[in-house]
């Protein structure tokens, strides 16, 4: 039989998208632990954790009672309900049900948000180091991301860089606080310097509040939701169950913002995924509504873990690395390493040096927009992260000997 070639050619606005380069890191990683090699995970953007006993009782309880059909598309009322007491509860602001959108995931909401918005032609605004998916969705919708390097205020993003990168084409800001990949968070006096720019300049901000439970003190939680009405006119929240309830399997997210362009978010969604799942939904209405002292104690594990590590990284000749405020990841600056040196050369250089020489797993700056960087995510035990730094540590030490 003659071999069959396949016609198929991608459309050029996926052709333009690249694979997420954290999945990617994840794939390697599997790859190797699965031919018997002893893998240090330091890639993965995923906590460590179990979902809580009584979260996966309420879907044991749902799965029971046969709350297993399709629900309204943008999620049950007594789901929105509990978002919109648990948003009142932390900042002070009810939204409407018609200002709220259940999805599989923030990653969904923030799909829906920028295909219901974002015109050919129009600008994003995208501070790096950004969160690897925020330039593909751009790219999908046709738009140009702008980036702002924060990297001269040492990631920490100021209403004054925003403003230098304005244009009549700006639509759309988007903002992570804390930062995935960064750990730094958005100061509430700079977002509100930011909100009040994108009311006068008449654009719109994404805030991806995915890591909000996740800042340590004296650092404390900000969400948009805590503006003004005013301010909060042109601001769309985008949150997650995935991290603060170590549910990323169950995909659950949700969006705040203008019933305008809620209901819009909805249209899509309706003729994508429809509803999130229904089981998902009653386990994030007992994740919502109960006492959050499992958010508590996963903080304080980070903590931990944060705490360890960054002096550890600091500690190793050519690693620089600032102290991250929230989230659960690092952000070592690696410029002194591959400065000059005949192997490595780029951080992609690098993380594929650490993975192949020393199964060190973790993800370079340039797929978040900053070389000269490695992400290291501390979602990991803090026994895995020693071994990870030894190893670390001895792969660098031969490098730039
Ligand atoms: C910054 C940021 N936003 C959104 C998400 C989406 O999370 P999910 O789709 O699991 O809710 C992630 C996940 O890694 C993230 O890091």
């Amino acid at each position: 039989m003659s071999k069959v070639i396949s016609k198929f050619v991608p459309a050029q606005r996926v052709t333009e998208m690249s694979l997420s380069s954290t999945l990617a890191v994840m794939q390697k990683a599997d790859t190797l632990k699965r031919a018997g090699k002893d893998v240090i995970d330091l890639g993965a953007g995923e906590p460590d954790f179990n979902t809580p006993e009584h979260i996966k009782q309420a879907a044991h309880l749902a799965i029971d009672e046969n709350f297993t059909r399709y629900t309204p598309t943008a999620g049950t009322k007594e789901v929105k309900d509990a978002i919109i007491n648990y948003i009142a509860s932390e900042t002070s602001t009810r939204y409407e049900p018609s200002e709220v959108v259940v999805s599989a995931g923030g990653k969904q909401t923030i799909f829906n948000a920028l295909l219901t918005l974002i015109n050919p032609g129009d600008e994003v605004l995208l501070p790096a180091p950004y969160w690897v998916t925020f330039p593909e969705v751009v790219t999908l919708a046709e738009a140009k991301s702008i980036v702002i390097d924060t990297e001269p205020t040492n990631f920490q993003l100021t209403a004054e860089q925003v403003k230098a990168s304005i244009s009549p084409r700006t639509k759309l800001l988007i903002l992570n606080s804390p930062s995935n990949p960064s750990g730094r968070i958005v100061s509430p006096t700079e977002f509100k310097a930011i909100a009040e720019l994108a009311v006068e300049h008449n654009f719109f901000i994404l805030s991806d509040e995915c890591y909000y439970k996740f800042v340590y003190p004296p650092h404390k939680t900000f969400s948009a939701a805590s503006l003004s009405k005013e301010l909060r006119t042109n601001i769309l929240i985008c949150g997650s169950l995935s991290k603060t309830y170590a549910m990323t399997g169950w995909r659950l997210g949700y969006a705040l913002g203008a019933k305008e362009w809620i209901s819009e978010m909805v249209k899509v969604q309706s003729h994508s995924t429809s509803n999130p799942s229904s089981i998902g939904q009653r386990a994030a209405i007992a994740a919502l509504s109960s006492p959050q002292n499992t958010v508590e104690e996963m903080l304080a594990e980070y903590k931990k873990r944060r705490d360890y590590l960054i002096p550890a990284l600091n500690s190793i000749s050519g690693i620089e690395c600032v102290e991250p405020e929230g989230a659960f990841y690092a952000f070592p600056n690696i410029k002194k390493i591959i400065e000059n040196n005949s192997q490595v050369k780029t951080s992609d250089q690098l993380a594929e040096y650490l993975i192949d020489q020393a199964y060190v797993a973790l993800t370079a700056g340039s797929a978040f927009g900053s070389e000269g960087y490695l992400r290291i995510s501390y979602a990991t035990s803090l026994e895995t992260l020693k071994q990870g730094v030894e190893r670390i540590s001895a792969c660098v030490e031969k490098l730039i000997k």
